[in-house]
């Protein structure tokens, strides 16, 4: 498997990712979870263009967002700026982080799991969570359950999943097509990107899938005890039928 594999620039060029991401249903699921004391100190892990950090930022909380990429990050240090909001971003790896302080929620949203490819990424980024959660603190994962169904037919033809204009004047329409890689448990993604009605480049979006009694042992045997696990964002236990999965962990 290739180590040094990145997710496309496309995927992760602000505009371009703002204007596909508008959908705010977890939203509500993390603000239900939030302490209910505003002095406590908030984590978020891979927090991309600040989708969710500005919105809890606002309502009042100590939020601080990590994430590697700088142009996401950039993108979320300018909507705070514009909104007077004070909130302290790190431009850091997840899985290596290492700061001073300790955190009463820790939270790693919007499957962005999914981009640790191997079990050691993602162990070091449970430890980095160990390090970093107090005592009685939480943390929160979200990603998918996957489904097989949606990868064959995914695989079977190129289908249109995104088509609109971004702030900067972009229009966008992007393809999608896949292949699941059965070794290493990761779906293949490619997205081909035609910007202004010329085509533009294939972009890789490669996501690591967990299987749902794998990745609560993984929890288990690094020290978290799953408090809830979820289906979706309005709460119903996980089960068959189940889009995510939904950590709620002490
Ligand atoms: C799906 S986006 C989620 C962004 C944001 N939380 C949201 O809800 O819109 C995934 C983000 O994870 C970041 N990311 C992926 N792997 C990372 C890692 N190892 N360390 C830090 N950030 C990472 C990417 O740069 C990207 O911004």
């Amino acid at each position: 498997m290739n180590s040094n594999y990145k997710v496309g620039d496309l995927v992760y060029d602000a505009d371009i990712y703002d204007g596909m991401n508008t959908n705010m249903n977890d939203l509500q699921f993390y603000k239900r979870w939030l302490p209910k004391n505003k002095d406590s100190h908030i984590l978020e892990l891979c927090c991309g263009t600040g989708r969710l950090t500005l919105p809890i930022a606002k309502d009042g909380y100590n939020i601080t967002g990590v994430d590697y990429t700088s142009s996401m990050l950039n993108q979320a240090k300018t909507r705070a700026s514009e909104e007077g909001l004070d909130i302290e971003f790190i431009e850091a790896d997840m899985r290596t982080l290492d700061v001073s302080e300790k955190f009463d929620l820790i939270f790693i949203p919007f499957n962005s799991i999914h981009h640790l490819y191997k079990n050691e990424d993602l162990f070091s980024t449970f430890n980095v969570v160990k390090n970093h959660l107090k005592k009685e603190g939480i943390f929160i994962l979200d990603c998918f359950n996957p489904n097989m169904q949606f990868i064959v037919k995914g695989e079977k033809e190129q289908k249109e999943i995104a088509n609109y204009t971004t702030n900067d004047g972009r229009h966008i329409l992007i393809k999608e097509i896949m292949r699941y890689e059965a070794k290493t448990q990761i779906n293949r993604v490619e997205w081909h990107y035609y910007i202004n009605g010329k085509f533009n480049s294939i972009q890789n979006l490669d996501m690591r899938l967990f299987f749902p009694q794998e990745l609560d042992s993984y929890l288990k045997w690094n020290g978290f005890k799953i408090i809830h696990k979820f289906g979706n964002f309005e709460e119903d236990a996980f089960d068959n039928q189940s889009d995510k999965q939904i950590f709620i962990c002490q």
